[in-house]
């Protein structure tokens, strides 16, 4: 495979994704897709951008005639899609924009590719993939301690943003079961890393304690989720992609179980002795909030099939890691004023639509 299309390069796993792929291969051509919604973002990619082997493309993958005009412009023969509206709390406030990108923008993905690829009958499906970037969250909650989502595990998704991704897992193995369409999926678990947009639970927090505001802990902080490195969620990514079974499922995760409010500790004793502060100064900042409405309790994913047949593990240490993106997030403050401010987005607006 030459040519890929990674959907959503300019958000926070995207990124990270787009990185490898470029790097890592310089006989392939990756274009990268993205909509550059709130959530994307070029600074991200600013160390790659003039690579030969990369090209940006700003659009919207529900969009019916750029979609099909791209994969047969470019050639493309494998997708990596990962382009989605990604955060719970906004599809509690806005569910039909979840439905619109992550299902019917999949659709799109899947109809184009279908037909591009389908133009030379099934042959034509050969050497190429369809790869689907999912969430542990379409499983549904786990209440009991030392149960985990495995591959075989019924969906069930509670948020309007995992019945989308979920909606949209079905419409995937539709397209492989329908019409042969080569397709991989992978669910991961919750990522950790650079570049996250703060909204999301690790890169808020650090933001709000370096600047002294409330840490809004939903309901008792008992939640519990299972939290990966963004680099071994790539990594994984990668691995599945040259690697997987076509048709299969895998899932990703580091077996890295944390309630809430324990790892909200860990952030504040983190960015407390990276600024210098005395221990515990930030600890008055957490504020118990009324809880999300259908939060579910308890997310693990086990990936002892990734681990088994394709030889992936998590390479860093929770503790590492975390301590890793502190620092990424004390040391590129100016990253995280410009995504907060729009300012970034307008300009960028102007350079590509010039
Ligand atoms: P993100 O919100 O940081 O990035 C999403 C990207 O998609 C942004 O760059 C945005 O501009 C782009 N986008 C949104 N709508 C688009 C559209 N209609 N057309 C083109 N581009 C559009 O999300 P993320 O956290 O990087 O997640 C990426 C993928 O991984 C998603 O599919 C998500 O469901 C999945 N995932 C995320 C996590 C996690 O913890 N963040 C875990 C498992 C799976
Ligand atoms: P989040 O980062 O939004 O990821 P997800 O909901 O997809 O797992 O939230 C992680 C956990 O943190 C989740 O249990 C909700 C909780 N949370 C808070 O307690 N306060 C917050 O302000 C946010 C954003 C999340």
């Amino acid at each position: 495979m030459k040519n890929i299309l990674i959907t959503g390069g300019a958000g926070f796993i995207g990124s990270h994704l787009v990185r490898l792929m470029v790097n890592k291969y310089p006989h392939y051509n990756i274009i990268n897709l993205d909509k550059l919604t709130y959530a994307g973002n070029l600074e991200n990619l600013k160390d790659i951008e003039d690579s030969p082997n990369y090209k940006f493309i700003k659009g919207d993958i529900c969009d019916t005639a750029l979609i099909p005009k791209l994969l047969r412009d470019n050639k493309i023969d494998g997708i990596i899609h990962l382009a989605a509206e990604s955060h719970v709390d906004r599809s509690i406030k806005d569910p039909f924009a979840f439905a619109n990108t992550n299902v019917i923008g999949t659709l799109n993905l899947l109809q184009s590719a279908k037909n591009y690829w389908g133009e030379a009958g099934k042959e034509g499906f050969e050497g190429k993939l369809f790869y689907h970037v999912s969430t542990d969250e379409v499983y549904g909650s786990l209440e009991q301690e030392g149960t985990f989502f495995t591959e075989d595990t019924k969906y069930d998704p509670h948020s309007p943003y995992s019945a989308s991704k979920a909606a949209s897992d079905h419409f995937v193995r539709a397209f492989h079961d329908t019409y042969g369409l080569p397709v991989v999926i992978s669910n991961c678990s919750n990522n950790y890393g650079s570049f996250q947009f703060p909204e999301k639970l690790i890169p808020l927090f650090i933001n709000n304690i370096c600047n002294n505001r409330a840490l809004p802990v939903y309901g008792k902080g008992e939640n519990v989720r299972d939290w990966l490195y963004v680099e071994d969620h790539a990594v994984a990514i990668d691995l599945i992609f040259h690697k997987g079974k076509t048709g299969d499922t895998y899932n990703i995760g580091g077996f890295n179980e944390w309630r809430n409010i324990d790892l909200i500790k860990v952030m504040i004793k983190t960015v407390d002795r990276l600024l210098g502060r005395p221990q515990g100064s930030s600890d008055s900042l957490i504020t118990y909030v009324t809880d999300r409405a259908g939060h579910d309790l308890r997310y693990a994913i086990d990936s002892t099939k990734l681990n088994k047949e394709l030889g992936w593990s998590p390479s860093l240490q929770f503790e590492e890691g975390l301590e890793k993106t502190v620092r990424w997030y004390l040391d590129n403050k100016e990253w995280m004023e410009r995504v907060t401010s729009g300012d970034y987005q307008a300009y960028y607006e102007q350079m590509y639509n010039r």
